[in-house]
C-alpha cells in the first residue's frame, strides 16, 4: 500500500452495476456503469440472472482498472442491493434458479402464514424487521420448494445460499470464499441481530437449511482474494469491504455518530439514521446493522419508501410531460399546490405505514387545480413521505434528530430540498457526489488498511425558511391525505 494506491469500489445495484477507482481522498479517478436487466415473469415477481450480474461487474471492472494508469489498487470494495437472494451448488457454483431480487413478492403467502401462525413478533423481536416478502428468508424457501430437486440437493449439503455480496464474493475468489457481512446479514430475515448469529429457530421457522448459510464476518474483514482469471485484476487482490448500498451511502456521507439522517433519494427512499444501540421500533421502522468494523456492530434505524422519485416519473407521464426533469419545471411555475395532495401508495405504503394494500390517492382538487398543482403535489410527496419516518425515527429514538443528508437523484431537486428543509425544519445538506454507495464501500475498505477517506461533502446546504404554522398546516395537509388512503380497504383489489 502506498499513498498514491487506490480502491476499487464496486456498487451492484439493481439497475446498474458501477465500478469506481477512488482514492484515500475520496477523489474518483475513473468509473464505469453497466445496465443489468430485471425480468418480471409474473405480477409481483421479479427476477436477475445471476450470471448476468457478474459478468456486468467483471466488465465494469475491466474498463476501470484499464485506466488505472498504473497507479497500485489495493483492494476491493463492494456496495450491493440489498435482500436479493440465489441458490447455487456449492461444487459447480452454477445458479439454481434466478435472483430472486428485492422488488420481488413471490413468498407472500409463505409470509402470511408465519403471521397467521402468530410468529411474527418472534421474528420482528430478533431481526428487528417487518415479517414482509421483502426479505430473504422466505425467498429462499420459495426456491427450495420450487427448483426442482433443490430442497433434497440443500439438505444433502450440496447448495449454497447468498445475497449479491456473498455471490460476488465467491466468484471473484474461484469459489473459495462462502461469507457475507453483519449489514448483509441482518437483512436476510434469519440474523439475529442481537446475538450477531443466524438464528436457529428463525432457520427451522422459514425452512432454511442453515448449511446452506454463509460464514458472517465484519464489514472490514478481508474477506479473499481474487484469483486467476476471476476479473481484470491480478490474482491476490484483497476484497477489503462488503456492506449493503444503503449502509454504504450512510458511511460514504462520512456519519459515524448517532443524531444525523441520511436519505438516499431513488425510486424509492432508504432513510437511515445510526443509533447508540439496538432499538426495537415501535413506529413501524426498521432495526438494522449499519455495519461492523473490527467486529463491532453498530446499529441503526432504516424506514423504506417504497415510491418516492418513481412518482414523479409516475405523474410526468400522467401529464404527457417528457420527464421528472419537465414535471420538475412545471411544478416551478407555481408558488404552492393549491391545496392537492398525492400520495403515492402506488405498491402500497412502505415505513412506517406497512399497508401493501394502500393504493394512490390525490385529494383537495377543485375547479382552480391545474397541471402544475399535481406536479407541484408529486415533489411535495417525496418530502413529506422522508418527513413521515423522520419524525418516526425521532419518536424511536426518543430524542431531536439533526440534520439530513441527502442523495440521489431528488437530492439534486433545490424545489424538493427546500421544501423538505422546511417542513422538517431542519437542515438538508445534498452530496457533492452521486455515488454516496460505492464511495461507502471504499472509506470502508480504506479504514480496513487504517486509513480514514473523508466523506462526501455538500454541495448544497438548504435551511428552514418557512414559519412554523405554515409549515405544521402543509404536515396536516398530507396527513390528512394519507388517512384518507389508509381508510379505503383494497385488499380484495
Ligand atoms: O433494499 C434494496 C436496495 O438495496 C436496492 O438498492 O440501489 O439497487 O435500488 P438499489
Amino acid at each position: 500500500m502506498t499513498d498514491q494506491s487506490l480502491i476499487l469500489a464496486i456498487d451492484q445495484g439493481t439497475t446498474n452495476t458501477k465500478a469506481l477507482l477512488v482514492d484515500a481522498e475520496g477523489c474518483v479517478h475513473h468509473q464505469a456503469s453497466v445496465p443489468n436487466v430485471v425480468t418480471y415473469p409474473r405480477p409481483g415477481w421479479a427476477e436477475q440472472s445471476a450470471t448476468d450480474l457478474v459478468a456486468g461487474v467483471r466488465t465494469a471492472i475491466a474498463e476501470v482498472v484499464g485506466q488505472a494508469a498504473g497507479r497500485p489498487i489495493a483492494g476491493i470494495g463492494i456496495s450491493n442491493q440489498r435482500e436479493s437472494i440465489l441458490v447455487w451448488d456449492a461444487a459447480t457454483g452454477r445458479p439454481v434458479g434466478p435472483v430472486v431480487i428485492w422488488q420481488c413478492r413471490r413468498s407472500a403467502s409463505k409470509c402470511e402464514a408465519l403471521k397467521s401462525a402468530g410468529h411474527a413478533s418472534t421474528i420482528e423481536d430478533r431481526t428487528g424487521l417487518t415479517l414482509d416478502p421483502l426479505f430473504p428468508a422466505a425467498k429462499i424457501a420459495w426456491l427450495l420448494d420450487n427448483v426442482p430437486g433443490a430442497r433434497a440437493r440443500a439438505e444433502g449439503g450440496e447448495l449454497r445460499v447468498g445475497t449479491v455480496d456473498t455471490w460476488l464474493l465467491w466468484s471473484l475468489t474461484g469459489g473459495s470464499v462462502h461469507a457475507t457481512d453483519h449489514s448483509n446479514a441482518s437483512r436476510t430475515q434469519l440474523f439475529n441481530t442481537d446475538t450477531l448469529s443466524w438464528d436457529a429457530e428463525l432457520c427451522a421457522l422459514f425452512d432454511v437449511p442453515m448449511s446452506m448459510l454463509a460464514e458472517v464476518k465484519s464489514s472490514d474483514s478481508r474477506f479473499g482474494t481474487t484469483t486467476e482469471g476471476a476479473c481484470a485484476l491480478p490474482a491476490g487482490t484483497p476484497i477489503l469491504s462488503m456492506i449493503g448500498d444503503s449502509h454504504a451511502a450512510l458511511f460514504g456521507h462520512g456519519v459515524r455518530e448517532p443524531g444525523t439522517v441520511k436519505g438516499t433519494y431513488g425510486t424509492g427512499t432508504s432513510l437511515m439514521a445510526l443509533t447508540p444501540e439496538r432499538i426495537r421500533s415501535t413506529h413501524g421502522i426498521s432495526s438494522t446493522i449499519a455495519w461492523s468494523q473490527s467486529g463491532r456492530a453498530q446499529y441503526a434505524l432504516e424506514g423504506n419508501i417504497s415510491v418516492s422519485g418513481q412518482s414523479a416519473a409516475f405523474v410526468a407521464e400522467l401529464l404527457g410531460l417528457a420527464d421528472a426533469a419537465a414535471l420538475s419545471a412545471l411544478a416551478e411555475t407555481v408558488a404552492d399546490s393549491n391545496g392537492v395532495t398525492f400520495v403515492p401508495a402506488l405498491v402500497g405504503l412502505g415505513a412506517p405505514y406497512w399497508r401493501s394494500d394502500a393504493r394512490g390517492t390525490i385529494t383537495g382538487m377543485s375547479l382552480g387545480t391545474k397541471p402544475a398543482h399535481l406536479a407541484r403535489a408529486a415533489l411535495e410527496a417525496i418530502a413529506f413521505q422522508v418527513a413521515d419516518v423522520y419524525t418516526a425515527m425521532e419518536a424511536d429514538t426518543g430524542s431531536a434528530l439533526g440534520e439530513l443528508r441527502a442523495d440521489g437523484g431528488a437530492s439534486r431537486n433545490p424545489l424538493v430540498m427546500q421544501f423538505q428543509s422546511d417542513i422538517l425544519d431542519r437542515p438538508v445538506a445534498a452530496a457533492a457526489a452521486p455515488e454516496v454507495s460505492a464511495l461507502g464501500a471504499a472509506a470502508l475498505a480504506f479504514s480496513a488498511l487504517g486509513i480514514a477517506m473523508p466523506g462526501v461533502p455538500a454541495a448544497d446546504k438548504y435551511k428552514p425558511s418557512m414559519s412554523a404554522a405554515q409549515s405544521s398546516e402543509h404536515r396536516q395537509r398530507w396527513a390528512s391525505a394519507v388517512t384518507q388512503t389508509l381508510a379505503t380497504n383494497n385488499k380484495t383489489t
